[in-house]
Order: C-alpha cells, then structure tokens, then sequence
C-alpha cells in the first residue's frame, strides 16, 4: 500500500465528471481502494473521492459510523462505495463547517440535505443500501460531490464563512 498525492483545488481532475467503474475485482482497483484508505487516514480526512488521487472514477471511501466502535482506525472501519448512488430522502437543508482535504487549511458554511439514501458496492463486492443522517449524510453528500467535479465552496450560500481553520480555532479558544 501507498500514500498518494492529493490533488488541490484548481487541478482539472477536480473538475471532471468521474466514470463508472467497470471491473471492480480488477487488482488496479483493489490496489487504488487500500492506497485511498491508507490516504486518507495519513491525511485525517473523514473521507476520500477517487478524483483526490487523481483518479477520475467514481469510487468514495468514508468513515463508516457503524464501525464507531473500533479502537483501532484500520481498514475495517471504512467503507467503501463504488459507483454510488445518492437520492435525498428529506429536502430540509441543514448549515454546518465542512473542509476538504483538496482545500487544506480551509472551511466554510455548506447547506446539504438532512436525510439521504445511498447505495454501492464496496470492494470486496457486497452491495450496500442505507440511511443515513445529519454528520454522516454530510460527509457522503460532499464526497459524492467530488464524483461530478464539485467542490463544497460551490455549495455554500455565504462566502463570508469560508475561513481558515486556524484563524476559527482562535476565536472558539477567546
Ligand atoms: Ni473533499
């Protein structure tokens, strides 16, 4: 397993509409699945789209909250979804601070639905179908984002929020 590069805002890759994954036992994809684990929690992300690698296929990795429970952060406690689906269950929006690890140092405000459905496949082939909400639902809607190009500033209704972590963290310090 390796750690791969992160792509930055700005980099085309962001912007693409990922592709479907045709062969998922095929060893690439098993390889690049493991390699955006390990990423992403070398980085400490909440979760990781395919396209952040550089890697334009529509594959996300997540924290997977049904795995709270594990003591250790090992890859038993992601999930993975490829070629997701996303329906919004509850189209009452809720605000709250996300960032990204392609826009490091930063956050904003984003409004994302309250409650959504989402299904996949995982690497390991099981097809997954849930619900979910609040933190959890916010952190699929953004990574499911990066599978069309769109980065969460793209979101957000109040510019004024986008901040740098460092500078918010002083003010909750004060
Ligand atoms: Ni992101």
């Amino acid at each position: 397993m390796s750690i791969l590069k992160i792509a930055r805002m700005g980099h085309p890759v962001l912007s693409l509409k990922a592709e479907p994954v045709a062969k998922i036992e095929s060893v690439d994809i098993q390889a690049l699945v493991l390699d955006m684990h390990e990423t992403m929690h070398d980085a400490g992300g909440a979760g990781l789209a395919a396209p952040q690698v550089h890697v334009p296929l529509r594959i996300i990795v997540f924290q997977d909250p049904l795995c709270q429970e594990a003591e250790e952060k090992n890859s038993s406690s992601v999930l993975t979804l490829i070629n997701p689906k996303l329906e919004i269950l509850d189209s009452e929006y809720q605000y709250g601070m996300e960032a990204c690890l392609s826009l490091p140092g930063l956050a904003g405000e984003v409004p994302r639905a309250k409650r959504i459905g989402y299904s996949g496949i995982t690497h390991e082939g099981t097809i997954i179908e849930r619900e979910a909400e609040g933190f959890h639902a916010r952190v699929v809607q953004h990574e499911y984002d990066h599978l069309d190009g769109i980065l969460y500033p793209m979101r957000m209704e109040d510019l004024s929020t986008l901040a740098f972590s460092s500078e918010l963290s002083r003010i909750s310090q004060n």
